[in-house]
């Protein structure tokens, strides 16, 4: 901790063209450019090596990158000085100099020696917040804290704001609120009113304040077409009186979300729309099941499928003989109580009968669900063990790399960490969002 007389004056650096001089091109390097980009600053970088990304900044034209070690002179010119290099002798050298050129300069590899310290820092909204205790994992541990609080709406983050306007459709991912981007959950600490839906994550909603106003369009009691005109005129009658509107969806709103139908909506009445992506179903059920829809070797495609009306139906425009003639992975929404009928079709246009399958159901929730069988087997399977929309089914034979995982999962030592989903099982829930922040290194007395 520092000594009351050794107390660091926080500030905050407005670099844009400012030039920065990086010394050391390794992971503290690696760490630190993108932060002085995202600040606007003009990075100036010496090393003989760099990694992987800072190269690709510098192809980019992003940073400027002499390939050598440091030489006297470079700091010239420079408003602040990182020196990150793997070197104790070269960083001192550089300090010193920067020293007597009264150019801040933080010293990575000996917090003692450095004259400025990088504090925790994280960004929630258009809040930017950075700590400083002395001890690095504690202030990243506090910032971490705040930050979770302003994105949830504990901390307040809608007073004293500017208020925002319009409708923000946020893709609320499949279910587990972990899933939720960090976009989305800033703009829900936000909202006076949210306009949720029955596949959004719904567990977010008791974080936010009592004053929000919660609309649940599942309990809306007209029929699909209805009840979404009704849904429409909600979100166009509140932000038309001031509010600020978060309609929260489950998955992508893009994807069989009617997403757009309800920004056409809004924009035609003169209201502004913002459009946060989600993580869908389609992609991230079958991953929580341990089923990726592609694999090298063995599906360079995957299809997803609407599957609300089924295959003969006269409004359904999906080519059934094609996709029953690729090799490909077919992921299937609103697809199990017609799964019968597209079982025969594509059998009947050439897919066989020995084809994997699985079937989702409640994926990425404590009470995910998993069958696995065949194109021939999978309807019996399905109504045997009482599988119930929402559900997820993938047909193809990525289904048999999911096992695959599962014997490799199931051979680790019990406890090892960042297993992937199993079959049947939820990964772990995490409570919020993991703060988008940048470590401090040379922060300590
Ligand atoms: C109207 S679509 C909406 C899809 C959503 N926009 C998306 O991107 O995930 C609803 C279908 O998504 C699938 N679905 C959504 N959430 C699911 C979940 N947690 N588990 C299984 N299937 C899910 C089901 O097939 C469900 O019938």
């Amino acid at each position: 901790m520092a000594t009351t007389d050794d107390q660091p004056y926080l500030l905050g650096l407005r670099l844009r063209g400012r030039r920065v001089l990086v010394a050391g091109g390794g992971a503290v390097a690696g760490r630190r450019v993108p932060a002085l980009l995202d600040a606007g600053a003009d990075v100036s970088l010496v090393s003989p090596e760099v990694t992987g990304s800072l190269e690709g900044l510098a192809q980019a034209g992003r940073i400027h990158w002499a390939r050598r070690r440091y030489a006297a002179g470079d700091i010239d010119g420079a408003w602040l000085v990182c020196a990150c290099t793997d070197d104790p002798a070269v960083n001192a050298a550089i300090a010193a100099a920067a020293e007597t050129q009264r150019i801040w300069c933080v010293r990575a590899d000996d917090a003692s020696q450095s004259p400025v310290w990088t504090p925790a820092s994280g960004l929630a909204g258009d809040v930017r917040v950075g700590v400083l205790s002395g001890d690095p994992r504690r202030s990243a541990g506090i910032r971490d804290a705040i930050v979770a609080g302003l994105r949830t709406g504990s901390l307040g983050a809608r007073r004293g704001r500017g208020h925002r306007s319009g409708v923000a459709l946020v893709g609320g991912g499949p279910g587990d609120p972990g899933l939720l981007t960090v976009r989305g959950r800033q703009l829900l600490a936000e909202a006076d009113v949210v306009v949720t839906d029955r596949l959004a994550p719904r567990s977010v909603l008791h974080e936010l304040p009592p004053d929000v106003q919660i609309i649940d369009v599942a309990k809306i009691p007209y029929g699909r077409s209805v009840a979404q005109e009704h849904i429409n005129a909600a979100l166009i009658e509140h932000a038309q009186a001031g509010r600020f509107v978060v309609r929260l969806k489950g998955g992508d709103p893009y994807v069989f979300g009617r997403g757009a139908e309800e920004v056409i909506a809004c924009l035609r009445a003169g209201v502004p729309v913002t459009v946060v992506p989600g993580v869908t179903s389609a992609v991230a059920v079958p991953a929580a099941a341990g089923v990726p829809v592609t694999h090298r070797g063995v599906a360079q495609e995957f299809s997803v499928v609407s599957v609300h009306v089924p295959p003969d139906d006269e409004r359904s425009t999906v080519n059934w003989p094609a996709l029953a003639a690729t090799r490909g992975t077919l992921v299937l929404l609103m697809g199990v109580e017609r799964l019968a009928a597209v079982a025969d079709t594509l059998i009947r246009y050439g897919r066989s009968g020995s084809t994997p399958v699985s079937v989702i159901a409640d994926g990425t929730l404590p009470t995910q669900r998993t069958i696995v069988a065949t194109l021939d087997t999978v309807v019996p399977r399905v109504l045997k063990d009482g599988i119930r929309p929402p559900a997820v089914v993938v047909i193809g034979e990525v289904v048999n790399v999911a096992a695959e995982i599962a014997e490799l999962v199931r051979e680790m030592p019990p406890g090892a960490p960042g297993q992937p989903g199993l079959p049947g099982r939820a990964p772990a829930h995490r409570a919020g969002a993991a703060a988008q922040a940048t470590a401090p290194e040379t922060e300590q007395a």
